[in-house]
């Protein structure tokens, strides 16, 4: 079981106490004013999060990397449900890059008649699991994660930060008709990062020259966030993220799962996916 004292329960979801209070739900769904030009990151916690954090102010600074160079990513790109949200959010100028990892239907009321844009990173759940067991490893607000089997049996049930993968992933494939909304994947970033970020600055209407392209390109690439103290989590001390075990940005590639999951718990897992993702056509997950 988590331990209670290091989380709020929201609606069922289990929050890190460290950065989420009560306040700062309530205000993020009551009172927080989505604007029609803001844009939503929106991801399940170790999706690729901070990857696109890094992107997307490139884009909107038309390649100048100050931003991403002088701005902690939490700054840059600032999460909705935060306790800091309402200080660094509500007087920032259009258009605002925002962060959430909530589900649709606990997004701002406010969202729901805005025509905010949102990108979802999504990446295959099973190294998402991976992530997340060694995230906890080395998070002080967060609890120990046991054995990966023990932590694959809570992640399975969504007795983990942000609830179950599955549900959250459904909550917004629901929407991925919406012209509002773009659907992409952490393994398509790595496999053709380029042409993701064509895609991506396409849907935001921000039209980038080659130069830019390969400014942003370069900049994103995981070797180079990993050296840029603004985006790798160095500024957080290691009292409270211990980067002495291993960095927030671990390996940054697909499939690590291999090296972490027996034949039996692959198995488990798949039939279990199986299930729960019947009849959605969801595109994105591959071994
Ligand atoms: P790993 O632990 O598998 O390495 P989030 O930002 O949502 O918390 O996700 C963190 C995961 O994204 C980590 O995965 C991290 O290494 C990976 N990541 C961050 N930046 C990346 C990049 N530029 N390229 C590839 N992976 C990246």
């Amino acid at each position: 079981m988590s331990d209670s004292k290091l989380y709020l329960v929201y609606e069922g979801l289990l929050l890190p106490a460290h950065v989420h209070s009560e306040e700062s739900v309530r205000y993020a769904r009551e009172e927080f004013q989505v604007r029609d030009d803001d844009v939503f990151i929106v991801t399940y916690p170790k999706s690729g999060t901070t990857w696109m954090q890094e992107i997307l102010p490139i884009i909107y600074s038309n390649g100048d990397l100050t931003p991403v160079l002088t701005i902690p990513n939490w700054d840059r790109v600032p999460w909705l449900e935060q306790t800091t949200a309402q200080l660094t959010l509500e007087n920032k100028p259009s258009p605002r890059l925002i962060t959430t990892h909530m589900l649709y239907h606990l997004m701002p009321k406010s969202f729901y008649t805005s025509k905010a844009k949102v990108i979802y990173v999504v990446r295959n759940p099973k190294d998402v699991l991976v992530s997340s067991f060694y995230y906890h490893g080395i998070a002080i607000f967060l609890d120990n994660p046991g054995t990966f089997e023990e932590f694959m049996q809570r992640f399975l049930e969504g007795n983990v930060i942000f609830g179950s993968w599955f549900d959250h992933v459904k909550s917004w494939w629901a929407l991925k008709d919406n012209e509002n909304v773009l659907f992409v994947s952490y393994e398509e970033m790595l496999q053709n990062m380029k042409g993701m970020v064509v895609k991506i600055s396409e849907f935001l209407g921000k039209p980038l020259s080659d130069d830019m392209i390969e400014v942003i390109v370069n900049q994103s690439q995981f070797n180079n966030m990993r050296e840029n103290k603004m985006s790798n989590y160095k500024l957080v001390p290691n009292e409270i993220l211990d980067q002495t075990k291993t960095n927030v940005l671990r390996k940054g590639i697909s499939g690590d799962w291999k090296n972490h999951f027996t034949t039996a718990q692959a198995e488990h897992f798949d039939s279990l996916y199986t299930q729960r993702m019947k009849g959605l056509n969801f595109t994105f997950y591959k071994d």
